[in-house]
């Protein structure tokens, strides 16, 4: 199957739901934001807006990375770009490979570009193709969109379970390190779906990468894709793997933890955020702004352009009154503020040396 087919598929398995985290959360229940009945401002002048990587966003959000390489993807990145503009906030195109290998491709990338010339965008390919590619065909991902940041996602738990997966990731460090000079725009190191630990943050550090994005466990669950995937091409010892793997990952505010405790990296957080609060939790916790996938494409193929619009305006409306409600005028205040963290987060916390 070709990479560009395998990326509609994606799209219509997560369209048609059932292959979200269930038994696991991103764990943001276990955040309490301590509420200030003298918030000693005015709602009205409360702040949402944040730089990040150099960028100003009207509010610490990027709809991530999911997709490009086909005529359908190019009217989903169209609305996804054209969304962004609206909010003032950034996006990330899926994995640029497919225009990568088959030029021709390249519009269903750049449409984001062309619908949205202001906006923080950030370009992608996978650590598999990392190692492989020349310095050149790296540039040309960042080129194909003016990307302001490439984003280098790391999938071993997915590309073992895709039936036509590639899990070799035997000097993908190395690679990130030299690539890392050689370009001139940040790069991103991002998970999909199952967390960085602060092994792998340390890691990407010392090899010069200016910003990580969890991509935690409690959102979409990849292997749980792979494994529908599998099942219909009877690969059924990967669709074990899958039954197995499906809920496996860092919850998503444990690997912001794990991450903070180890570097001060802009740090983006993804995987499972679902509202402003989520949102405002995954801050106070050590993320720079937050990212979401999963919700916003489901929201935009089910309900439309409008309803996409409306949910993620309604993210950052909470947003603001999470700022509010703790007494931070902006996000540099809420960072700053007192929370409580609770039951299995808070251990993990402690066993990280967190708190
Ligand atoms: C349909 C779909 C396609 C995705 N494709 C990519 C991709 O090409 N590259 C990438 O780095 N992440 C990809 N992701 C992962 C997201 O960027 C994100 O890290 C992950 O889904 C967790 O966020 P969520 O729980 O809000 O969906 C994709 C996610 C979805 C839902």
């Amino acid at each position: 199957m070709e990479v560009k087919d395998r990326k509609i598929e994606h799209i219509n398995i997560v369209k048609k739901g059932g292959v979200e985290y269930e038994e696991t959360s991103g764990w943001f229940e276990y955040v309490y934001l301590i509420h200030q009945a003298l918030p000693e401002i005015d709602l009205q002048d409360v702040d949402t807006s944040v730089n990040f990587l150099g960028f100003k966003l009207k509010a610490p959000l990027i709809i991530d990375s999911m997709t490009g390489g086909s005529e359908e993807t190019k009217e989903i990145n169209k609305n996804l770009a054209a969304l962004a503009h609206e909010l003032g906030i950034g996006m990330g195109v899926g994995s640029q490979r497919a225009a990568i290998e088959d030029p021709s491709l390249a519009d269903t990338y750049s449409v984001v570009r062309e619908t949205a010339p202001d906006i923080f965008v950030i370009g992608n390919i996978g650590a598999a193709q990392l190692i492989t590619y020349d310095i050149d065909k790296i540039k040309s991902a960042i080129d194909m969109i003016k990307a302001n940041a490439l984003a280098i996602h790391l999938n071993p738990l997915q590309e073992a379970i895709q039936p036509e997966g590639e899990p070799k990731f035997k000097g993908v460090l190395q690679k990130l390190a030299e690539v890392s000079k050689l370009i001139n725009v940040p790069i991103i190191v991002k998970e999909v779906g199952s967390g960085i630990s602060k092994e792998v943050a340390i890691k990407l550090k010392l090899a010069g990468v200016s910003a990580i994005n969890v991509a935690g466990a409690g959102g979409t669950s990849w292997a749980k894709i792979e494994g529908v995937r599998a099942k219909k091409a009877k690969k059924m010892e990967n669709y074990s793997l899958a039954e197995i793997f499906g809920e496996w990952g860092i919850p998503t505010a444990a690997s912001i933890i794990e991450v903070r405790s180890v570097t001060d990296l802009p740090l983006i957080a993804s995987g499972g955020i679902k509202n402003g609060l989520e949102l405002a939790k995954a801050i106070t916790l050590g993320a720079d702004i937050g990212a979401m996938a999963g919700t916003v494409l489901k929201e935009l193929l089910k309900n439309g352009y409008e309803k996409a619009k409306e949910m993620l305006s309604n993210t950052v409306n909470e947003y603001r009154l999470a700022l509010f409600l703790t007494g931070s005028k902006n996000t540099s205040e809420l960072k700053k503020k007192r929370k409580i963290l609770l039951g299995p987060l808070a251990e993990w916390a402690r066993q990280v040396g967190y708190i």
